[in-house]
Parts: structure tokens; sequence; C-alpha cells
């Protein structure tokens, strides 16, 4: 069950949390192995079928240790909710190895939702024991699981006994700065049977404020002998490549900046090749964003598709000269059509320095679009 991308900088393959020097060589979940040490984070909302696929086309296929699913709910994928299943579609050709994350606070219902993911033909299931949403914690899931860890390992146990695929869990340093217990809830998840733990150093109390704090993921990387996977904060390619050479963990994940730089992984696989980064020019983003709204209007109304565009394109347009004036400008498009003809225009203009001319521009359609005829 291998992902096999071809590549030239693999030395050596790991089964545990190793030295620094060595996170290169990638790991195993249980029989299956993970070729690269950048894993893409779950993030609901975000990474669905589109956006991951429109990451794996701009970094390269196999650029991308691990794929995640945004969070589905037990209750609600076990009860065959439409909506939910169509969240768990991945495209088995390029999509490997990948992982479909659930919350759920029952250890019965997640068991009989890890069947469903496994019959999918998806290659893990993780278990959500961060997420600081109310709508999740007040219903027992995600980072409130972290309170109650006893629970947290039973959950974990009958999960592992229904399915034939590893299941992993995913934490935060803990709920806030008095119960730090990241540490104790990573042992029982190890012994209960998980195969590999993320962890994403903040606690719920915190959100996604302060900075995260990679002692402790470091910690949970020496204390348990499954493969950790470290998140929070990682911003660029360089960075990214910094962090892997300092951790204990065995990989790391990347969430926001996927969003703002989708090539971000082809990126540190140029560094780790002792390349210069991949640097994308206009007509790639213009070419992502229209592959995006394509991939996007497969699946979903009108409406959905431009907000989506819009979160894509409120990260991307970060860090290009021009953006803010773009993101003022043309996010308050209404259709994706208007959307996308801004994006044309914008990211050559920007290319070629005349961010200001743009928006003088657009500002001018816009107001004549205004005006009583
Ligand atoms: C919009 C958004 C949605 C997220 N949804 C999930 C989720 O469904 N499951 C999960 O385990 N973590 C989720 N996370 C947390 C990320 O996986 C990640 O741990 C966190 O954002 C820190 O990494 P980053 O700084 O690279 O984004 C989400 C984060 C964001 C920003």
């Amino acid at each position: 069950m291998a992902n096999t991308p071809d590549l030239p900088w693999i030395p050596a393959r790991r089964t545990a949390p190793a030295l620094p020097a060595d996170w290169v060589g990638g790991f195993d979940v249980g029989d299956v192995h993970i070729a690269r040490p950048a894993l893409l984070a779950p993030m609901s909302g975000v990474t669905d079928l589109a956006f991951r696929r429109t990451v794996l086309e701009a970094s390269g296929t196999g650029s991308i240790g691990l794929l995640t699913t945004e969070f589905l709910s037990v209750e609600l994928l076990t009860a065959g909710h439409p909506r939910t299943r169509s969240r768990m579609d991945f495209d088995a050709s390029i999509e490997r190895p990948l992982s479909v994350q659930l919350f759920g606070d029952c250890p019965q219902t997640m068991a009989e939702a890890a069947r469903i993911v496994a019959a999918a033909g998806a290659q893990m299931v993780d278990i959500n024991g961060g997420c600081p949403a109310p709508k999740v914690v007040k219903r027992g899931g995600g980072a409130e699981l972290m309170r109650d860890p006893v629970r947290f390992a039973k959950i974990i146990e009958a999960t592992v006994k229904a399915v034939p695929i590893p299941v992993t869990v995913k934490m935060r340093s803990g709920w806030n700065d008095s119960q730090k217990n990241v540490l104790e809830v990573a042992r029982l998840a190890e012994q209960a049977g998980a195969q590999m733990i993320s962890v994403h150093g903040r606690t719920r109390a915190q959100l996604y404020s302060g900075a995260p704090d990679w002692d402790v993921v470091d910690a949970v990387a020496q204390t348990v002998s499954v493969p950790v996977i470290g998140s929070g904060d990682l911003v660029t390619a360089e960075q990214t490549l910094e962090r892997l050479k300092r951790t204990h963990a065995a990989g790391v994940m990347i969430g926001r900046a996927a969003i703002m730089n989708p090539w971000i992984f082809g990126q540190l696989d140029d560094l780790i090749a002792g390349n210069a980064p991949r640097i994308p020019g206009s007509q790639a983003r213009i070419a992502l964003v229209e592959a995006f709204a394509i991939r996007l209007s497969e699946r979903l109304p009108e409406r959905a598709v431009a907000g989506r565009l819009k979160q894509l394109l409120a990260r991307l347009s970060k860090g290009v000269p021009g953006g803010g004036l773009f993101r003022t400008i043309a996010l308050r498009a209404v259709t994706h059509e208007a959307l996308l003809g801004h994006v044309r225009t914008f990211f050559e203009a920007a290319e070629a320095g005349e961010a200001e001319r743009w928006a003088v521009q657009a500002r001018q359609q816009l107001s004549a679009a205004k005006r009583p005829r």
C-alpha cells in the first residue's frame, strides 16, 4: 500500500521518530509508506477534493506525504447524510496515500464510520482530537476528547479493532495552559493502537493565537514510538525545511500556507534536491485559479463556488505586489466569472509592476457599472 513517487532524494526508510538528520528517509505508518516529510493538514471547509487536486497539480503528484480530507461527523456519515458522504470523495488515481478525518465522541459510531472509510478505499483514518470549535466540543468531540483521555483511548481502541487500515489521531497540546496533557494523551493513544500522532502545538484555549509550541511536538516525538507529525505556522518552504532539520518529529503538516501558496510542497522538494524553489508566474497563478473554479463548479452551486474562490484568493494574493488593492476591489465580485475576470487582469498587471494602474481601471469599471443608465 505504498505511494511510490519517483524521487531522487529518498535515501532510506525509517519506522519510528528518529534523529533530526534522517527525517528525509520517509516513514511508515503501519503498512503505509509516507515518502515525503510534509503532509497537507486537514482543514474544514478547505481541503475538499477540488482543493487537494489543485495543490497536487501545483506542487506535483507525490510531493505531499499524506493528503487528509476535511473532518466528517461520524453521526452524519453513518446516517448516510449525502453531503457528508460526498465530502469523503477522493481521486484514488492521484490521491495516495489519503486519510479521512472523523470527529465524534462515541466509540461504536467512530468504529462504524471508520469501516465506511476503509471500505471506500482510503489508506488511513484519522480521529480528530484537536478541533476547538464550540459546535464540535459541545458534542464531546475534537479537543474535548483531550479532557477525557480514557474515553479518547476507548474511541481509538474500538476504531483500531474495526478496520484493517492504520488509525491515527490529531491533537493539540492540551485544553488550556493549566491542562497541557498532550504527553499523557499521546501515550494512551499509542497504547490504544494509534499508529501516528499529529500535534498542533497550541492549546484549545489559544485557538490560533500565540506561537505554536514546537517543544511540545518534540517532547511527544521523544515519548512515543509511533511517528509524530508537528503542525503550526509553517509559512514558507524554507521555514519548513529548517523546522524539519531541527524537530524530532517524523514530519510536519502544512495548513494555511498551502492556501496562500499551493506550490509549497513542490518548493520544499526543490530545496531538498538542492535547487532554487520554483516561483509561479502570473500565468501559473491564473491557470491554477481557473482550474480550481472548474473543479468547484463540478460539485458546488454557483454561490458556493464564488465563496470558495474568494477564500483561496484572499490568501493567494498575499505577498503579491498590489494584493491589498486586489482584495479591496475584486473580492466584492458577485459571480465567479466576474471574479475570474479580475484574476486574469490583476496577476498579469502585478507581475508587470502595474498593480496601481490595474486598481485605477478596476475602480473605473466598477463605478461605470454602478452608474444609473
Ligand atoms: C480553516 C481551518 C480549518 C481547520 N480544520 C481542521 C480539521 O478539520 N481538522 C483538524 O484536525 N485540524 C483542522 N485545522 C487545523 C489545521 O489542521 C492545523 O493544525 C492548524 O491550522 C495549524 O497549522 P497551519 O499554521 O499550518 O495552518 C483547521 C485549520 C484551519 C485554519
